[in-house]
């Protein structure tokens, strides 16, 4: 009910809303306890619920288990919010790797600019100002989007929990993109919602998906990019056409919550090789 009545409000309301509910919060830490400054403050996580490190951390450990991360990698991180996967990043990467991520939330960049880029000067974060109605009002459409990197420029791109949050054109782009700047026998991990087209998601603990189209299913109706899932056969079929190859898949936990463990994701994980 709540998050049916998150997702009528207008991007910035969202912004302003979390902002809010968590404000006695976030003056208590600031003031009183005097929390660390490396951690945004909760009214302006605007990625997820969880503990920021701790996901982060996390989120380190998936690329380190499954495509092999190493601190000399060239990384990009596609839809890298507000840092919350740099920051782990930063106690990582050596000087000789590079990372670079960017968004369409223009706060998140500021906030890693001010907070990561000035203390790790091999963090590069860039915004681009693209549309996503669950996050922002642009009009520059995704799917017409070329990344702002030369061709084979990273050993390793990620994207957690961003497809999740795409149209499949945009998604479609995306794809074709990171075969573009991945180097040959470069790597990619990105999470999805993949269901099979006989798979019953009504029986689901967690998402269940309601609205059915062409291929994918959505949480909300009215707001595309709140939650979509893909069924499987299409998203291979995407992949292919991109040129990249499904080397890998990491079932996530939000169809049964038992699935969950150290080296799964809430979200299902896809490995793809260039
Ligand atoms: C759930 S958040 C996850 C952020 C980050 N990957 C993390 O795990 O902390 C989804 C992110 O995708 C970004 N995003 C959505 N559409 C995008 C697009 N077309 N290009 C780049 N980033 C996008 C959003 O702004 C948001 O920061």
């Amino acid at each position: 009910m709540l998050r049916k009545i998150y997702y009528k409000l207008t991007p910035g309301m969202r912004m302003l809303a979390r902002k809010v509910y968590y404000l006695p919060v976030d003056f208590y830490e600031k003031m009183i306890v005097k929390t660390n400054t490396n951690t945004p403050s909760k009214g302006d996580i605007y990625v997820g619920s969880g503990d920021f490190v701790l996901q982060g951390k996390h989120q380190l450990h998936l690329l380190q288990k499954h495509i092999d991360l190493q601190p000399k990698d060239k990384v990009l991180d596609v839809g890298c919010g507000i840092g919350r996967t740099a920051m782990a990043l930063t106690e990582f990467l050596s000087s000789e790797g590079t990372y670079h991520g960017f968004d369409v939330v223009e706060k998140g960049i500021s906030w890693c600019n001010k907070n990561i880029h000035s203390q790790y000067p091999n963090f590069q974060f860039q915004f681009v100002p693209l549309r996503n109605s669950l996050y922002n009002s642009y009009t520059r459409e995704s799917k017409e989007f070329q990344f702002p990197y030369a061709d084979c420029s990273f050993s390793k791109v990620y994207l957690f929990s961003v497809f999740t949050h795409m149209t499949i054109e945009d998604i479609q782009q995306y794809l074709n993109e990171i075969y573009r700047v991945l180097e040959t026998d470069g790597y990619c991990l990105a999470t999805f919602f993949i269901y099979k087209k006989e798979e019953d998601l009504n029986k689901n603990e967690g998402f269940k998906f309601e609205y059915e189209k062409n291929g994918y299913r959505l949480l909300n109706n009215s707001l595309e990019e709140a939650n979509i899932a893909i069924e499987e056969e299409k998203l291979h079929a995407m992949i292919e056409q991109s040129g990249l190859k499904n080397v890998n898949f990491i079932k996530g936990f939000w169809s049964n919550f038992r699935l969950k463990s150290i080296d799964n994701d809430f979200q299902d994980i896809v490995i793809l090789k260039k």
